[in-house]
Parts: C-alpha cells; structure tokens; sequence
C-alpha cells in the first residue's frame, strides 16, 4: 500500500432518506490513513445504531491507469486499477474524478463519471468518457500508470427486482455508459435485457457489443437513419411489451425517451428507474448545486441528484 493514500468516509449504512440533511452532516466522517496512522475526523454520531453498522462505503484514492483508449470518435473507455472499495461500486453509482491538468486547463472541481465496469479480482473500475470540456480533455492525456484521483462509489444506484423475466434499457449518448453495467447485473440475475441504444450516427453507438456479451438483444436507432424518434422508440417498446413482455424500464440521456418510457409504464402499469445527469460540486449531498425538482405523487419537491440519486423512480423524474 502505497504511503500517502488518503482515504476520506462518508457514507453511513443508515437509511439515507429518512434522515434529515442535519443529522446526514452529523453523520459525515472523515477517516485519514497516513503513515500507518490512523485519524478520525469530524465524528458527530448522533445515531447509534448508525455506529453499530457504521462501514466505510466509499474513499478518495490514488487509482493507477491501466489503459485509456479510444472505443470511437467521441468516447473512451479509462480501466484503473483501484481498491476493493472502488471495485464494489454498483451499476448507477458514480465517482468524482479529479481531473489532470491539461495544456493549460485546470479544473477546479472533481467531474463525475457513472462507473462503466467494475472487476472484484484484481480490483478494477472502468469508465466510458466523451471528451467535452477541460475535465475530459485532461482524462484523454492520462496513459498507463498515471495516477488518477477518484472518489467513490457516489449516490444511490440501479435496483432489480428478482422476480423481473424481462427488462428494457433505453438509453443515449454518455446514458449508455450509465446503464451498460446493469445489463450484466441482470444477466447474472437471469433477467432477459432488451437494449435500444440511440445516438446521432450509427459509429457513435457506444457498448453495443458489451450488451450483447450480456446476452441483450440490441435495437440501435440513430438520429442519421431518422430511426431515433420518440414515436420510433415507443413503435419498439410496445412490439416488445405484446411480445416477449417487459416487467420494468431503465433509461440515461435523453428527456424525449424518459417522457416516452414515463407514458408508456402509466399505460402498462410498468415501474421504471432513471439515472439523471446534473452538473456537481461537492457530489457527497453538501452543497445543493445538483438539485432537481421531482414530481411525488403531485407535490414538486427539489432532491439532490448526488446523494438522493442519481437513479429515481422514473414516474418521479420531470425533464
Ligand atoms: C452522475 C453523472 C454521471 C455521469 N457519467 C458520465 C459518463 O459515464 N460519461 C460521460 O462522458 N459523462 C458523464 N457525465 C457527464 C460529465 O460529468 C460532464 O460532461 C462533465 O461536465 C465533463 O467535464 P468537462 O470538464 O470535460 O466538461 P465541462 O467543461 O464541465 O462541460 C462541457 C459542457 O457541458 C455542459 N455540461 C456539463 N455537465 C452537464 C450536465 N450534467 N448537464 C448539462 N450540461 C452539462 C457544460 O455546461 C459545458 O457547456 C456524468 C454526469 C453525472 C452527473
Ligand atoms: S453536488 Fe453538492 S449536493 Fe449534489
């Protein structure tokens, strides 16, 4: 173990959504191993059960690159080799990456990036990239063996429900990054994945490959070949629920599909989970930049995307 790795716990294994954001604050840790020695920090418990389960579930850590490559013209795929802790996020959970500097850019706050894979033996986390602003133009420079700081596993991921046959992923851009590891998820659950993958041109389709090894049956549908379209989408989604049947939707990246996968699972009486995207700072639920309104059975009320998600009942999500 390297000598400086600094590791930072937060989490609490206490039921996060019955706590109020005081008692959350209180509940924050701060653990430090430097040199062997062991330092705990700004530990307010206020709950004792929370202490008696109390288990550290995510770290800052120096992750070291194993590769950094181009999987087309606009993404990456990052592999890092990491702690255990790292490598036991779950689908839908996210890390705050602390971005390299590159030709003269300097990113100031951490970029959160869904994790695309995670491997136990060696542990591993992999993340798929689209270069868009300072943060990702530093990732694109890192190559093997470079050190990468990374927070996490972040936020409340992606939940199956084993009695579920047949599950739709309908996802979007960076959002196929998001939903690739559930497909696996749920093939080691023996639940069938139907996967509509849209994006602008056919080269741009991300993951296609990684959700077929997963046994899914892939739909792409592009914005080139005009197959992209809500009423498109929604043309496959009822083929689907007349045909094989689906229990649940999951979807990422597009406010169009989310409305028609929102209006289709009223129809059916379908319940579905959707992974939002919002810009962050902190990402551990402190500082109230990534709030989103949500609908809750007619009351508009505002969560943190960070620390209440980033994946919601689909019925409570609004554009
Ligand atoms: C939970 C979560 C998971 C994510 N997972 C992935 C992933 O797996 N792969 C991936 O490529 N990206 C992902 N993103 C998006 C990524 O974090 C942003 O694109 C990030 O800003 C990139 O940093 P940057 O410095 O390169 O670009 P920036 O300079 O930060 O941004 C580039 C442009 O995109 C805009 N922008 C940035 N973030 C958002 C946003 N959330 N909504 C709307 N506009 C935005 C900025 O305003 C700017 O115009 C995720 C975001 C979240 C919140
Ligand atoms: S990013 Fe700070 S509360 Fe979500």
């Amino acid at each position: 173990m390297p000598v400086s790795i600094q590791i930072l716990i937060i989490a609490t294994t206490v039921a996060k959504k019955r706590l109020s954001l005081a008692i959350e604050i209180a509940l924050c840790k701060a653990v430090f191993f430097r040199d062997g020695r062991r330092m705990l920090q700004n530990l307010t418990l206020t709950n004792h059960d929370a202490q008696e389960d109390w288990r550290p579930t995510v770290s800052t850590e120096t992750a070291v690159v194993l590769s950094n490559k181009a999987v087309n013209g606009e993404y990456r795929r990052l592999v890092m080799s990491c702690s255990a802790l790292a490598a036991s996020a779950e689908p839908g959970q996210f890390f705050q990456l602390l971005c390299p500097e590159s030709a003269g850019e300097k990113p100031f706050l951490r970029r959160p990036m869904s994790v695309y894979g995670m491997r136990k033996a060696p542990p591993e986390v992999e993340f798929l990239y689209k270069v868009t602003g300072a943060g990702t133009r530093g990732l694109e420079t890192l190559v093997q063996g470079d050190p990468l700081d990374i927070f996490g596993p972040l936020g409340v991921g992606f939940k199956l429900d084993l009695s579920w046959r047949s599950i739709a992923l309908v996802g979007r851009g960076a959002g196929l990054a998001t939903l690739a590891p559930l497909a696996s998820m749920a093939a080691q659950a023996g639940i069938h994945v139907t996967a509509i993958l849209s994006a602008r041109r056919p080269d741009l389709l991300v993951s296609a490959d990684l959700f077929r090894n997963c046994g899914a049956d892939v739909v792409g549908v592009t914005d080139s070949e005009a197959t992209s379209g809500p009423a498109n989408v929604e043309k496959i989604l009822r083929g689907l629920i007349a045909g094989r049947g689906c229990d649940a939707f999951f979807t990422c990246g597009s406010s169009r599909l989310m409305r028609v996968l929102q209006r289709l699972a009223a129809e059916f009486g379908l319940v579905g989970q959707i992974a939002m995207e919002q810009q962050m700072a902190c990402g551990i639920g402190l500082c109230h930049c990534c709030v989103r309104d949500f609908n809750m059975n007619g009351d508009i009320v505002s969560r943190r995307v960070c620390w209440d998600g980033p994946v919601f009942d689909l019925a409570e999500a609004m554009p």
